[in-house]
């Protein structure tokens, strides 16, 4: 009996110690799959029941229980160190270093022209304008016959475009979408404005480029007056470039208007006094503007005598290189974000 009893000892010491050795979670595995198994020496001590009396059962059996628990405590407990010791290792391995430069994710912005057409979209349909946008690829007959420029007008060399063939071309200006609209509304009153790009063979520098944006505006109804076409424009150029801005009406001619006005804004340097940005002069030119003239209105089945409007052309981008002190046109399409944050520490 005292044999069989050692025997359980020994087995079980051969086991703890297997235990304490395992390396890793797969050796303790394999410890407890080969040892513990039915086939196992310690499974094999059971054979000595049959030859044991009714006493020395119940302090075999005593033993083998304790000897069972022993092993499974030092199992779990084995397991539970080498858990945490892996944890450890893996914490030690995955440190993330805070001080290390981290991805610079580039977040996009507006182009400023986009900013600018959108806020100056905004004040109009703040005022109750529609918005409607004109097709780049005009004809000859909107873009100039129906803006009252027929084909041997000097006008039209100011405005030379790309022609695709002599009776269609890229606009030249956003002004033909005064005639659709017009057309659209049948003789109806109303106010909208139409953005977009324009087109004229140009030369390209700091001021000038092949392709540019304007935002027309038109207005048209019964007494509409020059008195009308200041205000709104005050009310805009005010809302866009500060309280502080005066406006200035300056005679000028567009064969489309009747009169015709250039409208200049009291320059943000000196508010007027003069100094070498506006050239000494106080004012800084800035759209183009005057009362529709009744050969556009009656072209487009307005009675003169009955309807009279009002209509502008501004230059967008013109209005965000003087709001962003942008000094080169050709910058607002190269889309270098770089240069566009700089363009937004608004001045
Ligand atoms: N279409 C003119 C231009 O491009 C601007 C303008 C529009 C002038 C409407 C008067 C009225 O220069």
């Amino acid at each position: 009996m005292d044999q069989i009893l050692l025997e359980v000892t020994v087995v079980k010491e051969e086991i703890l110690n297997l235990i304490k050795n395992a390396s890793d979670e797969i050796a303790l595995k394999n410890v407890r799959e080969t040892h513990l198994s039915k086939k196992s020496k310690f499974a094999s001590l059971s054979r000595y029941f049959k030859d044991l009396n009714k006493e020395e059962r119940a302090i075999f059996g005593e033993k083998i229980n304790q000897a069972a628990k022993e092993i499974d405590l030092a199992f779990k407990n084995k397991h539970d160190e080498l858990f945490f010791a892996a944890y450890q290792e893996r914490l030690a391995k995955e440190k993330i270093d805070l001080s290390l430069p981290g991805i610079n994710y580039q977040v996009g912005r507006l182009n400023p022209l986009r900013k600018v057409e959108d806020e100056i979209l905004n004040i109009f349909v703040s005022m109750g304008y529609e918005v409607y946008e004109g097709p780049d690829i005009e004809s000859d007959y909107y873009n100039f016959e129906r803006m009252n420029i027929p084909s041997d007008h000097p006008a039209r060399e100011m405005q030379d475009s790309f022609y695709f063939n002599p009776a269609l071309l890229l606009r030249t200006h956003t002004s033909p979408a005064q005639a659709r609209m017009m057309d659209a509304k049948k003789g109806e009153p109303f106010k909208v404005v139409c953005p977009g790009k324009c087109y004229r063979r140009d030369d390209d520098d700091a001021t000038h480029s092949h392709q540019f944006m304007q935002i027309e505006g038109l207005v048209v109804g019964h007494h509409i007056s020059l008195a009308d076409l200041k205000g709104t424009l005050e009310t805009f150029l005010k809302a866009i470039f500060g309280e502080k801005r005066e406006i200035r009406l300056r005679g000028s001619y567009f064969p489309f208007t009747e009169p015709s006005v250039e409208v200049d804004i009291s320059c943000a340097h000196c508010l007027g006094k003069g100094c070498s940005l506006c050239k000494d002069s106080g004012y800084i030119e800035i759209l183009g503007a005057g009362m529709v003239h009744p050969n556009v209105l009656r072209m487009s089945g307005y009675d003169p005598q009955e309807y009279s409007g009002f209509a502008f052309g501004v230059g967008i981008d013109r209005v965000a290189m003087l709001k962003y002190g942008i000094s080169d046109i050709r910058d607002l399409y190269q889309n270098d974000l770089r240069l566009f944050n700089n363009f937004y520490q608004e001045r």
